[in-house]
């Protein structure tokens, strides 16, 4: 008999888009022993691993396999030194209320990464970032459970070949490891302030600060966040719908020659990475509603659910979406959300 399962549970309060899709076999898992248990049981079938649902799109009404919720609680100092301090957080942890204890300790390395929504174990996967920083630039080491074996291990940094949005969790590893814990290697005198970003500076001038600590970066990015993204509670979304395409800098020259007001971002070598929020602009879509789906009206990269929205309703407008886009610029977008149906994992 597994431990902690609800039949026929729906999901609509596990996913940041609010869907309602139905959980024939829900299980929650709170420790590492209990997660072994669990891939004990299920034999062989196929299950969907969810942590805060906020970069996942459950794009079919029912999920027919087991849907595992990793919920193992704790946050802890592991070590510290004068100037830095390793600190560790469990998978289940909440991401945000992870930064601000990290902002209460006066640990610095996470704070433009405030707000962010979904669980610790989710931000390894996609290597959250936002105005300048990514979680790689802090991440020490991940702890793991191999789906097969149950082994537990530690994956260095540069083992998870973190890349923009990116990860051997989302590649070649894909539905082979269950993050359990992260490891983070943050600064406690010293900090390296990432102002450079978009419009923190403006942020913290129009609130008179110019020796800003790390809760006054904090303060200023949730601000900033808080203005132009939607809080999922009040508008359900799962954050930035597509990627930010990154093209070669010659196509880049030829489309600016063609919408000279197109912006572009220098990356290594010789690649431009493109908003892909300008270019749906561009197409018309910022503020669209069709139904229950719309693109949020301030910032047309967020598709949002005014309600009942569907995952099929919600694929249906981002197809439009990338369609408008491929016919007035030749981009392809790719999704940044998972689509429940092809993030599966199964023990072999
Ligand atoms: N823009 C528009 N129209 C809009 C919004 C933006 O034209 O409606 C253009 C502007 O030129 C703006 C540029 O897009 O300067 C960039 O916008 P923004 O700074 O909001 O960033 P983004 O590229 O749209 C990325 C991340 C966000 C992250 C922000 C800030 C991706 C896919 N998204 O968005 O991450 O918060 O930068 O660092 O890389 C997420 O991953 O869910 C997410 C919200």
């Amino acid at each position: 008999m597994l431990l902690n399962v609800t039949r026929d549970c729906s999901l609509k309060s596990y996913n940041s888009f609010a869907i309602d899709s139905m959980a024939k076999t829900f299980i929650m898992i709170d420790s590492s022993s209990n997660l072994f248990k669990v891939l004990d049981e299920l034999n062989g079938e196929p299950f969907l691993v969810l942590g805060g649902g906020s970069n996942l799109l459950l794009d079919k009404p029912s999920v027919d396999h087991p849907v595992l919720l990793i919920n193992n609680k704790g946050i802890q100092l592991v070590e510290q030194t004068d100037d830095s301090a390793i600190v560790c957080a469990q998978a289940g942890e909440n991401w945000h209320e992870f930064v601000c204890w990290t902002i209460d300790q006066g640990y610095g390395g996470l704070e433009n990464l405030s707000l962010i929504p979904g669980n610790v174990g989710a931000a390894p996967v996609q290597n959250i970032g936002a105005y300048g920083v990514e979680l790689k630039n802090t991440l020490l080491q991940v702890e793991v459970m191999n789906v097969s074996s149950g082994e537990v291990k530690a994956l260095q940094n540069v083992d998870c070949a973190f890349g923009y949005r990116d990860s051997i969790f989302k590649q070649d590893q894909r539905g082979q490891w269950i993050i359990l814990a992260a490891y983070f290697r943050l600064t406690r005198k010293h900090h390296q302030l990432q102002l450079d970003y978009g419009p923190i500076r403006q942020q913290l001038q129009q609130s008179g600060i110019n020796d800003p600590t790390i809760r006054d970066v904090s303060n200023a990015v949730i601000a900033i966040r808080k203005e132009r993204l939607p809080d999922p509670v009040d508008l359900p979304n799962a954050g930035s719908f597509f990627k930010n395409p990154v093209v070669m800098r010659d196509q880049y020259e030829s489309l600016k020659s063609r919408f000279p007001d197109m912006p572009g971002f220098q990356q290594e070598a010789e690649a431009v990475k493109i908003p892909a929020a300008w270019m749906i602009e561009y197409c018309d879509w910022k503020g669209m509603r069709k139904g229950y789906v719309g693109v949020h009206e301030h910032h047309a990269l967020v598709l949002v659910n005014y309600g009942n929205a569907t995952g099929e309703a919600i694929i249906e407008m981002a197809t439009e979406i990338q369609n408008s886009v491929w016919q007035t610029f030749g981009i392809a977008l790719e999704f940044e959300v998972n689509l429940a149906t092809e993030t599966m994992f199964v023990r072999s």
